[in-house]
């Protein structure tokens, strides 16, 4: 019953982080495209703090039930998760570097108005570590299921 709970929590986890960044990214930014810089700067910058909270709230509850499940799998280790925690790893820094660096950094550039010249290329940056970000969780996402599945 215990177990069954953690791997709800953690399948929750995952639907709410994986669906938040895929809807930010085929949703919101793309609507927002056509709009003038400032308003478009406002909004991603709500949008974003929103996100920011239910995001790390999500990842802080697939690090805390993860290894509690794993621990009750007596810390089985096979490639398939020794990859995912590799893949765990590099999306903990690519959201480090996304969320409060670069990208709050191209929301303060997009306040000032007009684009700067660091905008586009800041904008860029900042769009893919976003992909980069989504592709990496996906992955992490098949890998969890292939290890649940005994590989
Ligand atoms: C950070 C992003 C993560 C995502 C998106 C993710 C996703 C998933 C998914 C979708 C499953 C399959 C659940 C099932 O079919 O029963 C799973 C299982 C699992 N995950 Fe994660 N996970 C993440 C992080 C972690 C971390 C940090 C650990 C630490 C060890 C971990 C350990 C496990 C274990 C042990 C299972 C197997 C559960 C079982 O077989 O009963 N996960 N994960």
């Amino acid at each position: 019953m215990v177990y069954l709970g953690l791997v709800t929590l953690h399948v929750l986890a995952a639907v709410v982080w994986i669906g938040g960044m895929l809807f930010l990214g085929l949703v919101i930014t793309p609507v927002l495209r056509g709009r003038p810089p400032g308003e478009r700067a406002a909004l991603l910058h709500i949008v974003g703090r929103r996100f920011l909270k239910i995001g790390w709230t999500a990842l802080a509850i697939l690090l805390v039930t993860g290894p509690t499940m794993w621990a009750l799998l007596d810390f089985r280790l096979t490639p398939v998760l020794i990859t995912k925690l590799v893949l765990v790893a590099v999306i903990l820094m690519l959201s480090l570097l996304h969320d409060f660096s670069l990208g709050p950094r191209l929301v303060a550039e997009m306040q000032k108005g007009g684009e700067g010249s660091e905008t586009p290329r800041l904008r860029r940056r900042v769009a893919l570590l976003a992909r980069l970000n989504t592709l990496c969780a996906i992955v992490v996402l098949i890998l969890g299921l292939a290890f649940s599945r005994g590989l």
